[in-house]
């Protein structure tokens, strides 16, 4: 297992208030913390508080993502936001290719390449992801979907260590109806499989972490898997406490795997 990264994607929540009262608490929480720094602990907030939040992040240990951002550096793309837009917040991350956006806002693999390309040249962590739907998983056709996603991000050239991937099952997102460690393994070494004969070892180094109804009930026996690194949080990360479970969960791990 990689550095664990606990990741929080708030979606469209939370208003300036609310976010800054949210890393009030986790400030205080994380203040005596010693190993934070055995995990990479993220919030990805709506790009309205990316701005707002720097300093508070900085506070808390925390560092900030964006939910999306565009393959373009600038120009006449109303409503997009650049990779540079981004990476001049101070930003680390952007999550890329979330379902939402391919569900709702006609993502697909080859527009999720081209902004893993930019967020990548403008020196962000790209976290991208991928992941069946329910009827796919029904019709036995999860392995094949997850190739074909796999292999396209693949064919982007642009897969290396950089890169986070996300397995988000869409299914189990929002649902409170989680993978089983056993299924999400099952895929996460898929995908492991296949990056590392693409790419070789240094494929090994590629985190990948797991997204749906992560919670802290859960998050331990899901990150005592040999392939998930960490985990990509929606509704679990919008309240302090329990995305503070998940931050300790992650530490736990981190220090079992330095044992
Ligand atoms: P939930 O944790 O609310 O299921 O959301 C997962 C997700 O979509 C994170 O990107």
């Amino acid at each position: 297992m990689n550095k664990p990264m606990i990741a929080g994607n708030w979606k469209m929540n939370m208003l300036q208030s609310e976010a800054m009262a949210f890393f009030k608490d986790l400030a205080e929480k994380t203040k005596n913390v010693t190993h934070l720094d055995t995990i990479d602990g993220v919030i990805c907030p709506p790009a309205t508080l990316l701005g707002l939040l720097s300093d508070a992040a900085r506070t808390a240990k925390i560092e900030l993502g964006a939910q999306n951002c565009h393959w373009e550096p600038k120009g006449a793309f109303t409503g997009e936001i650049s990779p540079a837009m981004i990476k001049d917040l101070g930003v680390k991350y952007t999550i890329i290719g979330h379902s939402e956006r391919r569900q709702y806002f006609a993502e697909t693999d080859e527009s999720v390449n081209k902004r893993m390309l930019a967020a990548l040249g403008a020196g962000l962590v790209p976290i991208v992801c991928i992941g069946e739907y329910l009827e796919d998983r029904k019709a036995g056709r999860t392995q094949a979907v997850i190739q074909s996603q796999v292999k396209s991000l693949l064919s982007s050239q642009s897969m290396s260590p950089h890169v986070v991937l996300a397995y988000e099952p869409v299914w189990a997102i929002g649902t409170g109806l989680a993978a089983t460690p056993a299924q999400a393994e099952e895929v996460h070494a898929l995908i492991r499989g296949m990056l590392i004969e693409a790419l070789g070892a240094s494929a090994t180094k590629i985190r990948i972490l797991y997204g749906g109804s992560m919670s802290p009930g859960n998050v331990a026996e899901l990150l005592a898997m040999p392939n998930i690194d960490g985990g990509l949080i929606g509704g679990a990360s919008l309240k302090p406490a329990d995305y503070f479970s998940l931050l300790e969960a992650g530490i736990a791990r981190a220090l079992t795997i330095a044992r």
